[in-house]
């Protein structure tokens, strides 16, 4: 059997990133695609000569030329521009709304198929255009957020707790931005909520308050560190992981950006919620309930959301 044709959209740092991961992991060829000539291609190929060190058969292409993503299985999309310190993931909306418009028209034009996981910011609205512009059906099209909030709530309660990070569980839903909602209820080490952990004495509610808080923080830690960018190595990993959840089938329970219409009281938006993922692409929306608080950080959430679609809207007539 022909091995999935994975096609990056975006071979900057998480695309370049996304690329050697996919290939060490062997789930598939992988093609990078990008405006900046000499790029991708330049990336595939230092990707491909560390294949024989590492030992993974994979075949790497780098292009400019959407021809070359036709028939992909899978397109992660990073094309657009990161966030600089000082700039929040609202501001990169004009640039990248662009971006969407014709990464969306490449896509329906050549890889019509392909489960669809976009990461560029700001996210919710951007995977939304992606999703207008393309024209696929709503649960092949995912944006990848919650898995890496997730992921840095988990490792944040790992330290705090000296457990492996394997038997944390956290869930964090909402838009991708400040307005995220770690759920510390559903959240747990071993099993055990967090809540139960604060009256056993693990930890203290004002350090749980500020674990949350440096979770919703967590992008804007990196890119004050980094200074030239945002982050990149959690990014990828996360979308890996949706990335082979769909391949492989593994009805993985994962937090992302998906179509809610109906479930959560939401009718027809791209929010952060738990879904699961196997080889129909998005297949069920999980309809938790909320409880009073976590259901008016969740509206607030949403509101935020709903205005970066507006202003979408705004942007360009034709997504009205
Ligand atoms: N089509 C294809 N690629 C494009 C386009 C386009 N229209 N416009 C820009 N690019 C490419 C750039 O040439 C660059 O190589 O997108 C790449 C983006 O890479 P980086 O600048 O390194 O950004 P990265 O850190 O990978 O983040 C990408 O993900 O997390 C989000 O906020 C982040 O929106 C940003 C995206």
């Amino acid at each position: 059997m022909a091995r999935p044709k994975i096609a990056l959209i975006g071979a900057g740092q998480i695309g370049g990133t996304l690329a050697h991961l996919a290939a060490i992991k062997e789930l598939g060829d992988v093609v990078l695609f990008d405006i900046a000539d000499g790029v991708p291609q330049g990336k595939a190929l230092d990707i491909a000569e560390s294949g024989p060190s590492e030992g993974f058969d994979a075949a790497l292409k780098g292009t400019t030329d959407y021809a070359d993503i036709a028939g992909a299985d899978v397109c992660i999309v990073t094309a657009g521009v990161p966030r600089k310190p000082g700039m929040s993931r609202d501001d990169l909306l004009g640039i990248n709304l662009k971006v969407m418009k014709a990464v969306g028209e490449g896509i329906r034009d050549n890889a019509p198929d392909a489960f669809v996981i976009c990461i560029t910011n700001p996210l919710d609205a951007m995977v939304w255009a992606l999703r207008e512009y393309s024209g696929l059906p709503h649960e092949k099209v995912v944006g990848m957020a919650g898995v890496l909030d997730s992921a840095r709530f988990r490792h944040f309660l790992s330290v705090e707790f000296d457990v492996s990070m394997k038997d944390v569980t956290a869930f964090v839903l909402g838009g991708h931005g400040d307005t995220m909602v770690p759920l510390t209820r559903y959240s747990t080490v071993g099993g055990i909520p967090l809540p139960d952990l604060v009256s056993m004495g693990w930890t203290t509610q004002d350090k749980l308050d500020a674990i949350v808080q440096r979770t919703r923080d967590g992008g804007a830690e990196i890119v004050g560190l980094l200074k030239t960018g945002s982050a990149y190595y959690a990014p990828a990993t996360s979308a890996i992981e949706m990335a082979e959840a769909y391949l492989k089938d593994q009805k993985r329970l994962l937090p992302c950006a998906a179509w809610v219409d109906g479930a959560l009281g939401l009718k027809g938006l791209y929010v952060g919620v738990p879904t699961v993922i196997g080889a129909n692409g998005i297949e069920r929306v999980v309809d938790i309930k909320l409880n009073k608080d976590e259901q008016a950080m969740f509206d607030k959430s949403v509101e935020s959301v709903e205005g970066l679609v507006a202003a979408c809207k705004g942007i360009d007539e034709s997504l009205g």
